[in-house]
């Protein structure tokens, strides 16, 4: 690359990268200019497809003209307001309009800035409403192996992906894990396996273990991302559902990688025909323009902290950028876009050639399994000298110097594109796919 390498890398040592390894990210830099549609430009001046939405928020493309006019009108009118007894008109005419989106009545929402801001905002909120409920004795959550629900404490605690937890001591107290609904018979699956509804009955040995009056929460990703997209078997949710209303346990599904259209609805929950509890959400929201996050939450719930709460704060909980105008103002613009462009509608349509167009490209020799489903895939790549993410790496680095963005996450490369895509665009990224794996090798 054409950097002055030099004068860059004296200039990087103060930035402290997140999830990269900083030392060999700084000895050869990818670094991203400007961005606009489907494209990033690097400051070598490539043209660079988004493969990832940015990390899976960007689902308009770059530089949406609307979404930049509210964010920069909103700037000049009202550029901050706190959201502690005070509030905007627009918070609320965001919330019905989020609220509207939400299946069956989970109708009032609460403002984050992130998603691990929204994950350990919906954890308080079941044990609080358990604890108003008289149910104090409720005080165990539940998580699941290999999942990712951000990097607050509880959200690591319930968690299951190792090198997020290990490092950081005990965490919160407590936590039990389902099993990854995952295993050989499943792979290359299209869409929802077939086989593995049961693994949602390991729910039941956990609640025999501690009892269920216990539990106060499941949490789970429907389609699970970061890990490497990881597809619920068919009738698993619906499973999980059922035990966690059986047992007046709260069930929380972290749609902060699937809420706004990844799956092609505007949630997990509705494409699977299922309503949790607690719907966690945040990137897509405000086209991952200016950070936000979202809860929304059932009516019953609400209600509990409203009728139960006392008289003065029901919840002692938020943020200073809770409902912060310029994030409002985005997420408003970016959710009329979301209809006026029947962006879901897009992605449904589109969604079996994206499916074929992977699966093709998992037919190399060096890919052993691909999961898919909506816009969101993962292709595990083959080990090189049994080495975790010997090959995986390789192709991350060199997808980007063939001018495609993708993410890595251990031996998975996932592909999330825009879902403002179209059938070239899909094409473009199997070609440069293709290409980057015969490149490796
Ligand atoms: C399911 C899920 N929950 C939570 C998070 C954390 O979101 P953030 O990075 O905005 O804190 C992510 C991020 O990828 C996620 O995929």
């Amino acid at each position: 690359m054409a950097h002055d390498m030099g004068r860059i890398n004296d200039d990087m040592a103060a930035y402290w990268m997140p999830f990269t390894p900083n030392k060999a990210f700084k000895a050869n830099p990818r670094l991203l200019a400007s961005a606009d549609g489907l494209y990033y430009t690097s400051t070598d001046g490539r043209q660079v497809f988004d493969g990832s939405s940015g990390l899976w928020c960007c689902a308009l493309g770059h530089n949406q003209p609307k979404i930049v006019e509210a964010i920069r009108e909103q700037a000049g009118k009202l550029d901050y307001a706190t959201s502690f007894g005070y509030a905007h008109p627009a918070a609320f005419e965001l919330a019905n309009t989020l609220a509207a989106r939400m299946p069956g009545d989970l109708n009032h929402i609460f403002y984050t800035n992130s998603g691990s801001e929204s994950v350990e905002t919906a954890l308080k909120m079941a044990l609080g409403y358990h604890r108003l409920r008289g149910e104090g004795h409720r005080t165990r959550l539940i998580g699941r192996e290999g999942g990712y629900h951000g990097v607050g404490f509880g959200g690591i605690s319930v968690g299951g992906m190792v090198n997020n937890r290990k490092f950081f001591g005990a965490m919160l107290p407590g936590v039990d894990h389902l099993p990854l609904p995952y295993d050989s018979k499943m792979i290359r699956s299209n869409g929802q396996p077939e086989t593995g509804a049961d693994y949602a009955d390991a729910l039941e040995s956990i609640l025999a273990l501690h009892d269920p009056s216990t539990i106060a929460a499941v949490i789970v990703e429907p389609a699970a991302g970061s890990a490497g997209v990881y597809v619920p078997p068919k009738g698993y949710l619906e499973r999980l559902r059922e035990i966690t209303s059986r047992h007046g346990i709260l069930l929380i599904f972290d749609e902060v990688i699937t809420g706004f259209g990844r799956l092609g609805f505007a949630t997990a929950a509705e494409r699977f025909g299922i309503e949790p509890d607690i719907i966690t959400t945040a990137k897509a929201l405000n086209n991952g323009t200016v950070p936000m996050g979202a809860v929304a939450v059932h009516k019953k719930i609400y209600d509990t902290f409203m009728d139960n709460g006392g008289e003065g704060v029901e919840f002692f909980h938020g943020y200073t950028y809770s409902a912060h105008p310029l994030a409002v103002a985005a997420a408003q613009a970016t959710q009329s876009l979301y209809d006026e462009l029947d962006v879901y509608q897009n992605v449904r349509a589109l969604e079996g050639y994206f499916a074929d167009a992977m699966h093709a490209l998992a037919e190399a020799d060096v890919i052993a399994d691909v999961r898919n489903i909506g816009f969101m895939a993962a292709l595990t790549f083959r080990q090189i000298d049994s080495k975790p993410m010997s090959r995986s790496s390789q192709i991350f680095a060199r997808a980007f110097e063939n001018g495609l963005k993708v993410r890595l996450s251990g031996d998975n490369i996932a592909i999330a594109p825009p879902l403002v895509c179209e059938k070239s665009d899909i094409d473009l990224v199997v070609d440069r796919m293709q290409k980057t794996i015969s490149d490796v090798g």
